[in-house]
């Protein structure tokens, strides 16, 4: 696994990036929870004001001509803001197919994004993990990560869109 290569996702990696999407969402025993199409991810990532990035991890694959190449692992990222400590990198996806784990590929990923993170001047890299993710969860804290869950007693909240439409219907 020696030659694979991060690079910036493009348009043509849609179909990749919501096959992995899914992927990671079944190891999380959630993949029935994915709504998302192409067409979204296509609009969302890749238009005028994308809110998100990924990068994606791309090794050779064998083809009759052997210059084919495929995707087996990304990371969806955005840029968020913190008002106590300013701009922070959240990474919301994180994912290497199960046959390219354990080569080095998402350390790299995350040596990437924590280049990328300093280089715009983030104060930290945030980010939420399943409680049974015990491997994910130690693969973090190998690299310095705390649970502020526990450390710090934040909870996490939504406000689905069914309140939303009553809230803002709401003279
Ligand atoms: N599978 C997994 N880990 C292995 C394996 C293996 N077959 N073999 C060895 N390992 C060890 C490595 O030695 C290494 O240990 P280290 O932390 O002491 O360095 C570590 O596990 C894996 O390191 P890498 O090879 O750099 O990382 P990898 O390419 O395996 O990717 C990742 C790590 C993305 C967490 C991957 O294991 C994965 O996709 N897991 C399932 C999905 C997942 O949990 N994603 C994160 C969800 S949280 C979120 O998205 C914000």
């Amino acid at each position: 696994m020696a030659n694979y290569i991060l690079r910036n996702a493009e348009p043509r990696d849609v179909p990749d990036i919501l096959r992995l999407i899914k992927e990671l969402a079944k190891y999380e025993e959630m993949e029935e929870k994915v709504l998302l199409t192409e067409k979204e991810l296509l609009e969302d990532g890749f238009g005028d004001h994308p809110f998100y990035h990924c990068i994606v991890a791309e090794v050779p694959e064998g083809d009759q001509n052997g210059n084919n190449n495929a995707v087996v692992g990304f990371a969806m990222y955005y840029f968020t803001y913190d008002p106590w400590i300013g701009k922070l990198l959240y990474l919301e996806d994180f994912y290497v197919m199960e046959t390219c784990r354990g080569f080095g590929i998402g350390s790299q990923i995350l040596r990437h994004l924590s280049h990328m993170a300093v280089q715009t001047r983030c104060s930290a890299m945030h980010f939420i993990v399943a409680e049974n993710n015990q491997a994910s969860i130690e693969f973090y804290k190998r690299r310095g990560a705390s649970d502020i869950s526990l450390e710090e007693g934040w909870r996490l909240f939504k406000i689905n869109k069914q309140h939303l439409l009553k809230m803002s219907a709401e003279e």
